[in-house]
């Protein structure tokens, strides 16, 4: 006998846009990379040296699913604080990254047939993950007339019997955007009227310019059942390969995440958590978050100019995360296989916006953490080889 059809569940997940890039770069030498969306910074030696330190002191065992209270209290402290949202730490469970934080959320709620709102473009594990749950994803077109802002009255059209969930994300990978506060009260007020979650991905938080705020959707009163706020150290303390981030939620709904980390990952790594515990309490993270903030937004502005000069590139700044979307549709190129050639060209690499969602089209999206020299050679690399093309 032939072996046996494998899941449907997967087949309805397609290869990530990101990753057909990625490796075909690895083929080529000298190149430079806005493709990956990763701080460029050493995680800050307080917090290097608390994870080394964890080691010797014999933190290499099981720890509790929800993470060490320790820990779960500070992320309690930290969004009482700096959030303004009203919790404590049972409301509160470290995970395996915002990623884990986010599938633990969708599986909590979501259930086969449900439908899940998301914008359009956006990060790219939103959709495998609602296909991962059964659900359904209808998507919220963003446009940048509106700087790419997910819009309430466009959120409300999308709303059927049917939604289960919202996701929101501010500020935005891929496009940057920061939401304002009018937004994040609009899509509160359809949750609440309807009974429908929010899960907020909050990983960028801190990365915020122009004087733009960043406001968590579960510091509005009536959210407390119905917002689940996904958060990570991976950018704020450039911990990426830590995998380390946390939910916060009702405890209700806390406790069924609980056990269903427990039945997979079991609990996000145990010298990490006491890295992260470091990161939060130390005042030398302030420092190291200011002077990172400082220098994204330096490079956001080199970046900005730079792109603005090459023809057919047409760039707004953004205010938040670490992503320029910039807009090729002068170019009449596919995305695509504008960013294959610019890769092949130029030796640079970008991610088609097409892989962040059909609205993506029309755009490339870059990375600004990368040092300021790789924006100057690999901006000038990319503005000779479409000067050829223009020859062409
Ligand atoms: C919007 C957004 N959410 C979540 C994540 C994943 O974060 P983590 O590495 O902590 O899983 C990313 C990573 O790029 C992201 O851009």
């Amino acid at each position: 006998m032939p072996p046996k059809e494998l899941s449907y569940r997967a087949s309805l997940i397609g290869p990530s846009g990101i990753r057909r890039l990625f490796d075909l770069a690895q083929r080529s030498s000298g190149v430079i990379n806005f493709g990956i969306g990763e701080p460029d910074l050493e995680t800050p030696k307080h917090i290097r040296e608390s994870g080394k330190r964890a080691i010797d002191l014999g933190y290499t065992h099981y720890t509790p699913n929800a993470g060490f209270p320790s820990l779960r209290e500070a992320i309690a402290e930290k969004l009482r604080e700096e959030n303004n949202i009203d919790v404590t730490s049972c409301n509160v469970m470290v995970t395996v990254g915002a990623s884990m934080g986010l599938l633990l959320s969708i599986l909590a709620i979501v259930e086969p047939g449900d439908e899940v709102v998301i914008s359009d473009p956006c990060f790219v594990i939103y959709e495998p993950l609602i296909h991962i749950a059964g659900g359904k994803p209808v998507k919220v077109p963003l446009m940048e007339e509106d700087d790419f802002r997910m819009l309430p009255e466009n959120v409300k059209e999308c709303v059927t019997p049917k939604t289960k969930c919202i996701i929101v994300n501010s500020p935005h990978n891929p496009t940057g955007a920061v939401m304002e506060y009018g937004d994040i009260r609009g899509i509160a007020e359809i949750a609440m009227d309807e009974g429908i979650y929010v899960i907020s991905d909050e990983v960028y938080e801190k990365l915020v310019y122009d004087g733009a705020k960043h406001y968590s959707i579960a510091s509005i009163a009536g959210m407390e059942e119905l917002a689940i706020t996904v958060n990570a150290f991976s950018k704020t303390f450039a911990m990426c390969g830590w995998r380390i981030g946390y939910v916060a939620a009702s405890k209700k709904l806390i406790d069924e995440m609980v056990k269903l980390q427990q039945y997979t990952a079991v609990h996000a790594p145990s010298v990490s958590q006491v890295a992260a515990l470091e990161g939060l309490k130390s005042p030398e993270s302030k420092v190291f978050v200011e002077e990172m903030v400082k220098e994204y937004d330096a490079r956001r502005r080199l970046m900005v100019e730079m792109l603005n000069n090459v023809h057919g590139f047409k760039v707004k700044l953004p205010k938040g995360a670490f992503y320029v979307f910039a807009n090729i549709k002068e170019l009449g190129m596919r995305s695509e296989n504008l960013a294959e050639l610019i890769l092949k060209d130029a030796g640079v690499v970008t991610v088609p916006g097409s892989a962040f969602g059909q609205n993506g089209e029309g755009y490339l999206r870059f990375c600004y953490a990368t040092s300021r020299e790789n924006i100057k050679q690999g901006i000038e690399r990319l503005k000779n080889a479409i000067d050829k093309l223009k020859v062409k």
